[in-house]
């Protein structure tokens, strides 16, 4: 028996093919890309999402035969996007994704509409999709009297993959039109951002089955015709499932493009005004609470541009003995932030540079300020009573030992590092594509990894670090009135 789980993610898709026992069979990518027709605009062809899934099933099939004994399957995908359909289920216009800013402007007014942060559980952001809707309205009205079906773009891989239209929780939760706390659409969310029941995809929990493979694509993949196609999940419910924090107590941190800090909660606490993200699990009963920032590996990624070295040697250039913090500080916003400032508009900065600033001064105040980014999020996942017991950091920037000897000395905050294999979205995936099929128990399939190395926060420099945060708190209400002069 084998199970395929699929990450849909921004800049590529990946496709995993796991043994009834959790072992990895095999994995396959392919790449695409996104288009940018004006600043802050970020679209997508739903059409390669599917030439990628087509391509990457093809070479599974002819590298692994247990590929033909597929029993289920299921989507990870990155959140918030557009797919808007006609009533034929063609689509209207390319996906506008989760790091399309252009619908600030109705975010804010859907975020101030009485109740919008009751029910949905979060601030209305400009990469939700509730705004994306409100301005094809204003500035695609054509395109808009056309839609029949919004699908995220995981649902829209699960219509494709089954005919149905159907969307799971923890996904639909980053709409601005499910009420988070009862897991189903919310007529008074959907009446604010002008959208209705109808055009919404049914809903199911992220592990439990939402159809079956179509007969035409079994034929063409070569399997049977009850493979299950389970619910899925967002990308970032997905890689929790694959690493196992489904329980109060268990969170990771993921260092990628952007950065997030993610603890799994028993109950529904949301926290709108602290910028925090209170989504659904990808499992009944369960939510789970994350601060995103926008700009985490990205930040280095653009100092070493535009100092003409490698990220890595950047980082490799420090040594291996922590620093504590010098006298320049780095807001690492350099495409807006979410949380904790809710702010598209507010870009980054150094500042208390000198002529004896080096370049290694640079990059450890890049490293640094996106730690302090990650402490906001930290403090506020803890202040809305949060535990987090174990914290496994993952994504390409975990691959730094300082960064993370950095990160776990500001958060306070010992970090595990798995143990090299699969633990990510794509892994959530399939496990939620078993737990459809055999109806097994969550917390008997969704285990941790085997951990490598626990990296102990440095107490010596603790204190020094604890000042630095404070310092660097104290910076963005400045830099808000210089960035609203430009
Ligand atoms: C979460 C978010 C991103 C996307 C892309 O709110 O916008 O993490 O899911 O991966």
């Amino acid at each position: 028996m084998s199970y395929l789980g699929i990450d849909l993610g921004t800049s590529g898709l990946r496709a995993l093919l796991v043994a009834e026992t959790g072992r990895v069979i095999g994995s396959v990518e392919r790449s695409y890309s996104s288009e940018h027709k004006h600043s802050g605009w970020s679209e997508q062809d739903p059409a390669h999402w599917i030439a990628a899934l087509e391509d990457a099933v093809r070479a599974l099939r002819s590298s692994y035969p247990d590929f033909s004994d597929l029993k289920a399957a299921s989507v990870a995908g990155h959140m918030h996007g557009a797919t808007l359909l006609d009533k034929d289920g063609s689509v209207i216009r390319p996906c506008i994704l989760w790091n399309d800013t252009r619908a600030d402007a109705e975010a804010r007014v859907l975020d101030g509409m009485d109740k919008v942060r009751d029910i949905s559980g979060n601030i209305v952001f400009p990469g939700f999709t509730a705004p994306k809707l409100l301005w094809v309205a204003k500035h695609e009205p054509e395109h808009f009297a056309r839609v029949d079906k919004v699908l995220l773009p995981a649902a829209y891989l699960n219509y494709y993959l089954t005919g149905d239209f159907v969307a799971d929780m923890s996904d639909s939760a980053g709409t601005s039109w499910l009420n988070v706390a009862d897991r189903e659409w919310s007529d008074t969310l959907l009446n604010a951002g002008q959208m209705r029941q109808d055009q919404m995809p049914r809903l199911v929990e992220g592990c439990q089955p939402a159809g079956t493979l179509r007969p035409e694509l079994a034929r063409k993949w070569g399997v049977s015709n009850a493979v299950i196609i389970a619910g899925g999940a967002g990308d970032n419910a997905a890689a929790a499932c694959g690493i196992g924090a489904l329980n109060e107590g268990d969170g990771f941190l993921s260092l990628g493009t952007s950065g997030v800090l993610l603890a799994a909660r028993d109950g529904y606490h949301p926290d709108p005004a602290s910028a925090l993200h209170t989504f659904c699990h990808a499992v009944p009963d369960r939510w789970y609470q994350m601060g995103v920032m926008l700009s985490a590996t990205d930040s280095l990624n653009w100092l070493g541009q535009i100092t003409g070295k490698s990220p890595s040697d950047l980082t490799t250039d420090l040594g291996d003995t922590l620093r504590g913090p010098g006298r320049v500080r780095f807001l690492p916003y350099l495409s807006g932030e979410r949380t904790p400032h809710n702010d598209a508009n507010i870009r980054g900065s150094f500042t208390s540079l000198g002529k004896d600033t080096t370049r290694n001064d640079l990059t450890h105040a890049v490293l640094e300020g996106v730690a302090f980014g990650l402490r906001d999020s930290y403090e506020a996942l803890i202040d809305t009573g949060a535990r987090i017991d174990r914290l496994l950091a993952i994504g390409g920037g975990a691959r730094s030992q300082y960064w993370i000897k950095l990160i776990a000395t500001v958060l306070n905050v010992p970090l595990e590092l798995p143990k090299d294999g699969e633990f990510g979205a794509a892994l959530g995936a399939a496990r939620l594509a078993m737990i459809a099929h055999t109806a097994d128990v969550a917390d008997r399939v969704l285990t941790p990894p085997e951990v490598a190395e626990r990296v102990m926060p440095d107490a010596a420099l603790q204190p020094a670090f604890d000042s630095a945060y404070q310092q660097f708190r104290s910076v963005y209400p400045t830099l808000k009135s210089v960035s609203s002069l430009s």
